[in-house]
């Protein structure tokens, strides 16, 4: 398979490849693939001639260097499992740095109107303005129809809706549905730094999300919030980073429930040093 070092390369090699007709698919990512990375490529090889995979650790949206540095890379296994699933139908692109930022590794400020305020925007302050900024680079490099999405990070896929709207991008941005570990754990490069022990226990947080789904329909959201934090006080191995139930569409604070209004509820913890994050849909 061949991957395209440069952005030059691509979009020669997206120039020769499609016709009027043809649709292409785009999964950002950056890399150390999981099968929650794959669900997103064979959503997009399902309803589009052509798929782009981009793997790049993209820089300005890491608040810390320790944790840029620590991120995990494997570029020639990346290659290998997305060669499992289409030899043909898949462009990968993995560039350097300077081909996406040049000299200058910045960051745009993007307007996203309140959305980046809460739970990871708080926890890591320019992270999506970061994230903004190579997605925005990435999607006017590539070009795509479509471009998918994980609803794990549901914060991040309505940033990336947000400012495709006010950027003007003429591209249909696609969520797709978590995909979990046999335990339930929400799939996530990090979670090969947990322990077996750790790994069995960060079940827990699904467990949680799924109670709070069914207390939700009976029960205040106040004493929905005590019991989950009696859950992490309890449980020594965790430390909760945030528990927060919003509007789905606005992520903003949810004081009482209100019918036609959309609700989730979203999960940061640590175990160790590793941070997890979930959420789910409470309708
Ligand atoms: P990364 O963490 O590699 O994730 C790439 C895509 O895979 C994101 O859309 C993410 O939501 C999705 N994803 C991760 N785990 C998933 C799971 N368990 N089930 C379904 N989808 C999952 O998110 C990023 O990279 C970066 O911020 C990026 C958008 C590439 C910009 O740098």
């Amino acid at each position: 398979m061949l991957v395209y070092k440069t952005k030059v390369n691509l979009i020669k090699r997206i120039n020769n490849i499609m016709q009027p007709s043809f649709s292409l698919g785009f999964v950002p990512t950056m890399g150390a693939l999981h099968k929650g990375h794959l669900s997103l490529v064979k959503s997009a090889l399902a309803n589009n001639n052509f798929v782009v995979v981009s793997i790049f650790v993209n820089p300005t949206q890491f608040d810390n260097s320790s944790d840029l540095n620590k991120y995990p890379r494997s570029l020639a296994k990346d290659i290998k499992i997305l060669e499992t699933i289409s030899k043909d139908n898949i462009l990968i692109y993995a560039p350097k740095v300077e081909d996406l930022y040049g000299s200058k590794v910045k960051s745009e400020n993007f307007n996203f109107s309140g959305l980046e305020l809460s739970m990871e925007g708080n926890s890591r302050p320019g992270h999506f303005d970061g994230v903004g900024t190579i997605v925005k680079r990435l999607l006017q490099i590539v070009s795509p129809n479509k471009a998918y999405f994980g609803e794990k990070d549901f914060q991040q896929l309505l940033i990336i809706r947000k400012m495709v709207d006010s950027e003007g991008l003429s591209v249909n941005i696609i969520g797709c549905p978590t995909e979990r570990e046999p335990n339930g754990l929400a799939m996530s490069s990090r979670n090969g730094r947990l322990s077996s022990k750790e790994y069995r226990e960060a079940a827990m947080i699904y467990e949680i999300l799924q109670t709070v789904k069914h207390k939700f329909s009976s029960e205040d959201i106040p004493s929905t919030y005590d019991w989950v934090l009696k859950r992490f006080n309890n449980n020594s191995l965790f430390e909760l980073d945030y528990f927060q139930i919003l509007d789905t569409e606005s992520l903003g604070p949810v004081k009482e429930k209100k019918p036609n209004k959309k609700y989730r509820a979203f999960i940061a913890a640590y175990i160790g040093d590793v941070r997890l994050i979930d959420n789910i849909d409470l309708n």
